[in-house]
């Protein structure tokens, strides 16, 4: 996989044509003073959550050595482990997840020929999900990468238990401990220490680097390389992005962050982020978690949702050209594919197909996009363009730093905190007050009263 041939190292572009029917130029351009001074607030550190802006140049502080250190420890896991499971929630997964879903082959985990298979855990608590882990994982030789920026978060904290359990019992102590890394603080948490007692090799998150910001540090670099992935070329995408927005010469970061609060404060409270690849649906999930964890604050920000089509079209299809108007659409296009299949010709013609005959399936796939663009454009909802030239490390890597230099500044337009999460302690407190976890017996009380 890592000795494909990428062809383009190319930016990504924003179009923003289609929104012109809901809002209108003016309209956008009159958030441009905002947005400059949001870009602003992300470099010289005056805006809200400034402690938390070290992913803002993060791909090109990423130096040759640390990529290289990566990429050796990968090398080592994938040479004496037939699967490695990265431990991870949130932050901690999802951006790994996305890139290795975009550059794997769809089929990759049924093949035996791709070497080492980069399973996830620890992003949910599903008791027959870790029993079929487990299971899976009797007899194979495995390795673990354990991500927790804060050391503490239950999710993973319980995936680890277990299989670090059953990899001592497989391999013994001293030898487990060679094919376990943590990726975690420099000094706090549970995990910094248990990885400082057992002798893990380690790598940092930075203090200044929030878990959904992270997937250009080891948290998302070192499953991307095991899975077989060109991480300098991501981080490059990354870094070129990262230069011409701070320098002003793309404007694509600008031009979303303003055109979709252009639409948020013209009613449209709902972006559906939109595929026309199936790789790309985690992408998705990182994105959701990107935006929503960003923005959803103080009884603000636009909900972010994303379908995969046109497999949703099939379901969400009649929502989104027919349900309420409060909606609009960013596409991400997908130029060039890394394969040719055409359809073929058929004398009987009985599916009635030949129309398309010696097309290749990716035009039909764009004549079903720009189809349904126009429609929904039609049905009252706006779409933002997003041309991404393909599916590489390079044009990911791109693609990242543009939505989270986006997001940043989006978040400062919105008006809120982009780099905090309060909201997600809520449910903890109750979960931890449910299990009567020491340090909570108030909680516990309150949460039981209620609950009589
Ligand atoms: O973006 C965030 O900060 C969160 O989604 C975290 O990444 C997530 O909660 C996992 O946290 P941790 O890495 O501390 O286990």
């Amino acid at each position: 996989m890592q000795g494909k041939t990428y062809i383009k190292m190319e930016k990504i572009q924003v179009n923003i044509k289609d929104v012109f029917g809901t809002v209108t130029p003016e309209a956008v351009e009159a958030l441009a003073p905002e947005a400059a001074k949001s870009l602003a607030k992300l470099t010289d550190h005056t805006g809200e959550g400034n402690d938390f802006l070290g992913w803002v140049d993060l791909a090109t502080r990423t130096g040759a050595d640390l990529l290289d250190d990566i990429n050796a420890t990968a090398a080592s896991l994938r040479d004496n482990c037939e699967v490695v499971v990265a431990i991870g929630i949130g932050g901690s997964y999802l951006g790994a997840k996305a890139v290795i879903e975009a550059l794997s082959d769809s089929f990759a985990a049924y093949r035996n020929d791709n070497g080492p298979k980069v399973l996830f855990a620890g992003q949910n608590i599903g008791e027959d999900y870790l029993y079929e882990l487990q299971d899976y994982l009797k007899n194979k030789k495995f390795g673990i990468i354990v991500i927790s920026k804060s050391g503490t978060t239950t999710e993973p904290a319980i995936a680890f238990r277990l299989l670090k359990d059953q990899l001592e019992k497989q391999l013994g102590r001293e030898e487990a401990n060679k094919r376990i890394v943590a990726i975690t603080d420099a000094k706090k948490g549970a995990l910094r220490s248990l990885a400082t007692t057992e002798g893990y090799k380690t790598y940092v998150i930075d203090d200044n680097v929030g878990g959904r910001f992270s997937v250009l540090s080891p948290v998302g670099l070192l499953p991307i390389a095991v899975a077989g992935f060109d991480i300098h070329a991501l981080v490059k995408g990354a870094a070129d992005m990262q230069k011409a927005t701070l320098d002003g010469s793309d404007k694509a970061a600008l031009t979303y962050a303003m055109t979709r609060n252009a639409l948020y404060q013209a009613g449209k409270k709902i972006e559906i982020l939109v595929n026309y690849n199936p790789k790309l649906h985690f992408f998705g999930e990182w994105w959701k978690q990107l935006y929503g964890e960003s923005e959803g604050k103080d009884h603000k920000g636009i909900f972010p949702a994303a379908v995969d089509n046109s497999t949703d079209l099939h379901s969400m299809g009649q929502w989104i050209q027919d349900g309420e108007r409060t909606i609009f659409e960013t596409v991400i296009s997908v130029a060039a594919q890394q394969h040719t299949t055409v359809i073929p010709f058929e004398e009987a013609n009985l599916d009635g197909l030949n129309y398309i005959a010696g097309k290749r399936v990716d035009e039909v796939n764009k004549m079903a996009e720009l189809g349904t663009r126009i429609a929904h454009v039609d049905g009252g909802v706006p779409n933002i363009l997003i041309n991404l030239p393909e599916l590489s490390p390079y044009c990911l890597g791109s693609m990242i730093y543009f939505f989270e230099a986006a997001c940043g500044i989006s978040g400062y337009i919105l008006g809120v905190n982009p780099f905090n999460q309060p909201g997600v302690e809520a449910y903890k407190k109750n979960m931890f007050a449910l299990l009567e976890k020491p340090g909570y017996e108030k909680e516990t009380e309150a949460i039981k009263s209620r609950l009589a």
